[in-house]
């Protein structure tokens, strides 16, 4: 039983809309009591709290991401409608979005969390090995296979296997994607004998994935396999106010990462920060601060942030005259 007052009432509501589901008690009312409990999950694991430590009303945080506006209140909406099933998910952003910190929810949130968690990033792994990394080899198969080796879909077997870039996945290696979870087993490169893998997949990609399947460049049926349920980040340009929120709870952090005091942004920068169109998104913010803590321990001003956003720029980012 959990230790602490909050977390014994969660796990015991969460009991509650599991026993009233089961019997067919709550229909519309289920979605919103989870999101409830939700919040009160977030409370007690210590979102939303003041870890800048400067006195102000604590940063909003939701599943462990910072955000308050509209944009992203709907997409935690979603989210906590999502996080307790263990369908597969498809997360949709831009680069720097927080695609990673989404799945990570899920797993931590969602019923394998106590199962493995393995992360492969399908853009990185060079396309002729794709296979046996997923599905492992047998010593032999090929050259370099100096060892019999189990692919990541075996480690992952009762957990949660992220596949991370997606849209990268080469056709060939698409077709035995959809195989293996059309099958539920899996079969080593170099062996004849196939495996069975109780995997749950949640997969990411900062392409059209839908657009890309109906021009035939990405398998339909794969997309349609893996995008049960889709999650589209917003782009922090659409996320009205969060990057003030961002900058609050990020400065300390990575303040405290560079070993530098944390800094104070004036309003002037801060002003500056907020007009910039973030196409790199919340990495591209991260990485800003972290030049300026650089630059400018302890204090932050215009003259500590990088050119491109000191000059005029329209809204749409185009830099102006
Ligand atoms: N809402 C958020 N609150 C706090 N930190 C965030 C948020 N979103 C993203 N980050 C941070 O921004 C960085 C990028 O996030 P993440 O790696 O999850 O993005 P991504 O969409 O997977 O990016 P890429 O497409 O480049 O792989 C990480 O350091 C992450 O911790
Ligand atoms: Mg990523």
């Amino acid at each position: 039983m959990a230790a602490d007052p909050l977390g014994q009432l969660e796990s015991g509501l969460r009991e509650l809309v599991r026993q009233a589901r089961d019997a067919g008690l709550l229909g519309p009312f289920a979605d919103l009591l989870r999101a409830q409990i939700e919040e009160l999950a977030s409370a007690a694991s210590g979102d939303s709290t003041d870890t800048d430590g400067d006195g102000q009303d604590p940063v909003p945080q939701r599943f462990g991401m910072v955000g308050a506006s509209p944009a992203m209140d709907k997409f935690f909406d979603v989210l906590a409608k999502v996080v307790h099933s263990d369908v597969p998910v498809l997360v949709l952003g831009e680069t720097g979005t927080g695609k990673e910190l989404v799945a990570r929810a899920l797993v931590r949130e969602g019923p394998r969390a106590k199962g493995p968690f393995v992360a492969v990033n399908c853009a990185a792994v060079p396309p002729n090995l794709l296979e046996s990394e997923l599905f492992g080899h047998k010593r032999g198969s090929f050259t370099g296979a100096v060892a019999d080796r189990e692919g990541h879909f075996a480690t992952a077997h009762g957990g949660t296997l992220f596949l991370d870039e997606i849209g990268d996945m080469p056709l060939p290696m698409q077709s035995k994607l959809l195989r293996a979870l059309q099958e539920g087993e899996v079969r080593p490169v170099g062996s004849n004998r196939s495996r069975k893998v109780d995997v749950r997949v949640v997969a990411a990609t900062h392409r059209d994935l839908l657009r890309e399947s109906r021009a035939g460049t990405f398998r339909e049926d794969l997309y349609y396999r893996l995008a049960v349920v889709t999650l589209a980040l917003p782009p922090l340009r659409e996320r009205t106010g969060d990057v003030g929120l961002l900058v609050r709870a990020l400065v300390p952090r990575l303040a405290a990462e560079l070993g530098r005091p944390a800094a104070v942004v004036s309003p002037e920068a801060l002003a500056l920060l907020d007009a910039w169109h973030w196409p790199g998104n919340v990495r591209e913010l991260e990485n800003e601060l972290r030049r300026a803590l650089a630059l400018a321990p302890g204090a932050i001003g215009p003259a500590d942030l990088s050119a491109h956003l000191r000059q005029p720029h329209s809204p749409s980012g185009a830099a102006g005259a």
